[in-house]
């Protein structure tokens, strides 16, 4: 018999078709977060389980006594209660290597789209009210030459720090540990000290993961600290910026705007932002290509299909369960 193995999403077919070679796989059909008891009831067999933006609480765990391998079809991985499988001794995998350039495009799309007032422009030729040209029209702030600052320099850090260098921009970054001297040459990039960051950046861009640590690493502090002119993008998890903080800060122009693909409280966006002209907003769709997505559950497939056959996944994100 094929171990069971369940999946929370509709994914791709090829990956999909994929799993179903292996084992025998049950999904579920919509595309919305399954609701939790019938996570629990789908759970009860199965020796493995792939994810998409589906939390694994230690319920869930407790749930899957046969459970052997948690898959999820992302780089993040807040969603799972990592400590709980650890202790199960259960591997849990991500999918790196996949959806960084994806997610570089889209913090690079925000930042053009707030700078050159893309989304203003937009409604505004949409709403009848372009009748001439004007000199002083949606006078926005240039990209090129300025300063972007990485707020994290790991891979999608390190490919908007590529695509700013397309457009001349200096490029400084902040992050717990340097990264090799190839890299920072590639990029011409230099480490500086986090105030530094924050003071100097015209465009700050966030690239950290949300642990316990960086809850809110952006708050009223650090926007005070920057300047009045700059820019706020984040496609990295929204708990790791205060929201109230930053809709404060918008609002009081401590900085000129921001571009957010993900928020503290999803899918719910704090009312001041909505009500912002210079704020362009996404519904947490960093990776959300044809191309990258099909990659990523491609990739979920095949660690998944590794761990189970008991080889060594591609991804781990606990390895301590194979010492
Ligand atoms: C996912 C993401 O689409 O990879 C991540 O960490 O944020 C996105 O690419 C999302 O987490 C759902 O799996």
């Amino acid at each position: 018999m094929k171990p069971k193995v369940f999946v929370t999403r509709p994914l791709p077919t090829p990956a999909l078709d994929l799993l179903a070679e292996h084992f025998d796989i049950a999904f579920y059909p919509q595309d919305s977060p399954i609701p939790p008891e019938a996570m629990a009831k789908a759970c009860r067999e199965i020796e493995g389980l792939v994810v998409a933006g589906t939390r694994v609480t230690a319920e869930i765990l407790n749930a899957a006594s046969r459970l052997r391998a948690v898959s999820t079809a992302s780089v993040g991985y807040d969603n799972i209660d990592i400590a709980a499988c650890t202790a199960r001794g259960i591997p849990v995998t991500n999918t790196v290597g996949v959806l960084e350039e994806t997610t570089a495009d889209l913090a690079f799309a925000l930042l053009l789209a707030v700078a050159r007032r893309v989304v203003e422009g937009d409604k505004f030729v949409r709403d009848g009210l372009w009748r001439e040209w004007q000199w002083g029209l949606l006078h926005a702030s240039d990209v090129h030459h300025k300063t972007l600052g990485l707020y994290g320099f790991g891979r999608i850090g390190q490919a908007v720090a590529r695509r700013g260098r397309g457009f001349s921009m200096r490029i400084l970054y902040y992050a717990r540990h340097r990264v090799a001297e190839s890299i920072e040459r590639e990029f011409d990039a230099q480490l500086v000290d986090r105030e530094t960051l924050l003071r100097q950046s015209d465009f700050l861009s966030l690239h950290i993961p949300k642990t316990p640590e960086t809850v809110h690493t952006i708050g009223a502090r650090e926007l005070g600290l920057m300047k009045p002119a700059a820019f706020l993008i984040n496609t990295a998890r929204g708990s790791v910026v205060d929201e109230p903080a930053l809709v404060h800060a918008l609002e009081t122009k401590t900085i000129a705007g921001a571009g957010l693909d993900v928020f503290e409280q999803e899918p719910k966006v704090h009312p001041g932002l909505i009500s912002m002209p210079n704020v362009v907003l996404m519904p947490h769709v960093g990776s959300a290509t044809a191309e990258t997505r099909l990659k990523m559950a491609m990739r979920a497939a095949e660690n998944l299909i590794a761990v189970l056959c008991g080889r060594r996944p591609a991804d781990v994100v606990n390895p301590e369960v194979f010492a």
